[in-house]
């Protein structure tokens, strides 16, 4: 069983440059491609926020097209640069409004059971996780007890040490949401996020952390003390996740671009 997650892709409107140079629309077609020629096929499709750069339906008209080429189950959940409202409109398909607005879902095809929860605070660049989400993760974590389950969010749950990107992390319900994940830690395998652009492993309450990378540009590495945010050409990557009941889950950093080989060994 196979998921290939995709995160902070930041499609942007037509003939428009992320940062004046990258052509996140490109990116987002690129990436697309290369997940649909994995091999096994991937069982879902998992996009973990930031999927377009300021939220306008022009935006999510191009990702929609892309998407409709795509053979496998899709679920998303919102970053702080997307919109709900356009989300919901423009991507019908892929979210799931819940009460009190939110666009948490869960997927329970497959038998690693996939639980996205919204943390975004519309118009906000900083993450939350409300009551109303703290409840239904509560909830849904109950009804499906003894279940394998992977997490995904957009915002990660935890700090980084990338101070830049921490400052712009979860400012409310961080402590009630570690205390709902402690409590359900055997039945989940791993959390993973966005919104970092960068390959980090974290733990929250004895559960494995992975935030994964940018699928089309990454941060600039800085853990100092006062850090600036640059972004800087680095290969767009995106995550496989694998899930078998002998070797349980394993995760899978893979690069969008295909480079020399592949060679023999000998
Ligand atoms: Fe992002």
């Amino acid at each position: 069983m196979l998921i290939a997650q995709l995160s902070d892709m930041h499609v942007s409107k037509p003939g428009k440059r992320f940062g004046g140079r990258k052509d996140t629309r490109e990116a987002f077609a690129r990436a697309l491609s290369r997940i649909g020629s994995l091999n096994p096929k991937p069982n879902l499709l998992l996009l973990s926020g930031d999927l377009a750069e300021t939220g306008a339906a022009e935006e999510y008209d191009f990702i929609a097209e892309q998407l409709a080429h795509m053979s496998c189950p899709i679920a998303a959940i919102p970053g702080n640069h997307d919109v709900r409202e356009e989300m919901l409109r423009k991507l019908p398909r892929y979210v799931i409004p819940q009460d009190g607005g939110h666009l948490s879902f869960v997927h329970d095809a497959l038998p690693l059971r996939v639980i996205g929860i919204d943390t975004i605070i519309p118009g906000a660049v900083n993450g939350e996780l409300c009551e109303h989400r703290l409840a239904w993760l509560e909830q849904t974590l109950e009804a499906g007890r003894s279940k394998p389950t992977l997490i995904a969010m957009h915002h990660p749950p935890v700090k980084t040490g990338f101070l830049a990107m921490d400052n712009y992390g979860i400012r409310r319900g961080r402590e009630a949401f570690a205390a709902i994940i402690a409590k359900h830690a055997t039945d989940i395998r791993a959390i993973v996020s966005g919104h970092v652009h960068r390959t980090i492993l974290g733990n929250l309450a004895g559960v494995p952390v992975l935030i994964a990378p940018g699928s089309s540009l990454a941060f600039e590495l800085d853990l100092g003390e006062q850090p600036s945010l640059n972004f800087v050409e680095e290969p767009p990557q995106f995550l496989v996740h694998t899930w078998n009941v002998e070797s349980g889950l394993t995760s899978h950093a893979v690069f969008v671009e295909t480079f020399g080989g592949p060679f023999p060994l000998s």
